[in-house]
């Protein structure tokens, strides 16, 4: 790039069609954005969003959780691939795998997940159905530093959507969904940049 700045050096771990991955994959072609994304994992051989990175010329490969006798032999495939890729980032994009404590301590201030809600509320699966259940007039998306605890890890951006009157999960999570990309891309940047950093259990934001 003739930007002439250090771009971090990015992994995106993907378990389907890979919208957010996309994004990222788009914010990073400017020259001035901080990260460049250098491969795509997906640990589903049929997930949508490998043939997407691919189209894009970033290095696309299926590591399927299945295909191996155990969650550590299959975080130990990963872990060599992020190795030959240099990574130095790793974002997590719609990938539905729970990690071990090992890979999350490894990867510890350098992943980062995103999750459709504002955390910490509706942590976990169909967040969308939480949020009509509980009543809530305002959700959202979350971007955080991952951390052993599920959807505990400390935030890094969040952006906010109303709840409409006859909201289904389905159109709620597209509201959601099109504001993610965006929080997303902003939050990458921030940490790619050190702007945003992990420090004993917060992130600590600089200019
Ligand atoms: C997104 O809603 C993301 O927040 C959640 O899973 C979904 C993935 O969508 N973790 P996509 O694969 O990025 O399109």
């Amino acid at each position: 790039m003739s930007s002439g700045i250090q771009k971090k050096r990015v992994a995106v771990l993907i378990s389907g069609r890979g919208s957010n991955m996309t994004a990222l994959i788009e914010a990073a072609r400017a020259a001035d954005y901080p990260a460049e994304i250098v491969a795509v994992i997906a640990n589903k051989a049929d997930a949508g969003g490998l043939e997407t990175a691919r189209t894009h010329g970033i290095a696309a490969h299926a590591i399927p959780h299945r295909e191996y006798p155990s969650k550590q032999a299959h975080e130990a495939a990963v872990s060599d691939a992020l190795r030959a890729a240099k990574a130095e980032i790793v974002c997590l994009a719609g990938y539905m795998r729970l990690m071990s404590a090992e890979f999350v301590g490894a990867w510890e201030g350098r992943m980062i997940n995103i999750h459709p809600s504002l955390l910490p509320l509706f942590k976990g699966l169909h967040t969308h159905e939480q949020a009509l259940d509980a009543g809530v007039r305002v959700h959202g998306c979350t971007v955080h530093f991952v951390t052993a605890g599920m959807d505990e890890g400390p935030i890094i951006a969040q952006t906010a959507v109303p709840v409409l009157n006859g909201d289904t999960a389905d159109t709620l999570a597209l509201r959601v969904l099109s504001v993610e990309h965006e929080t997303y891309a902003r939050a990458l940047a921030l940490v790619a940049s050190g702007k945003a950093v992990m420090k004993d259990g917060r992130t600590v934001f600089s200019d």
